[in-house]
């Protein structure tokens, strides 16, 4: 057996996910809401998040994936999301924001520059 077979079932039977076009991580912290640092699930992402994973699914794109994430370190600008390969910072307050995140970015790769919160590198 070569190491390229071997390699690939190595990386079968691990069931390793396969490579996405968009990775989104959306800080599910929640902290109480006199906390100092304030969190995004004190400036509602339950609900936003919701949406953003309902619609995401909705495209029948398996190459746009979704995960939660703990503290991304912006926690008074919450809710917060970051979107890969770009690397770009978003701000959604409104389901809207979500849906326009999703068809103008995610699927079009155009970036919805009105919600970005933190400049790209
Ligand atoms: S709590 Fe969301 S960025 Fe810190």
């Amino acid at each position: 057996m070569t190491d390229a077979l071997t390699a690939d079932a190595a990386d079968a039977a691990l069931e390793l996910p396969q490579v996405y076009t968009r990775h989104v991580f959306c800080c599910f912290t929640q902290r109480p809401p006199q906390h100092p640092r304030g969190s995004c699930g004190a400036n509602g992402t339950q609900p936003l998040w919701e949406r953003l994973g309902k619609t995401i699914e909705a495209t029948g794109r398996r190459d746009i994936a979704m995960t939660a994430s703990g503290c991304l370190t912006f926690c008074q600008a919450g809710p917060i999301m970051v979107v890969y390969p770009e690397g770009v910072w978003y701000q959604p307050r409104t389901p809207e924001d979500i849906d326009e995140i999703v068809a103008a970015h995610l699927v079009g790769g155009t970036l919805v520059e009105r919600l970005v919160v933190v400049p790209r590198v």
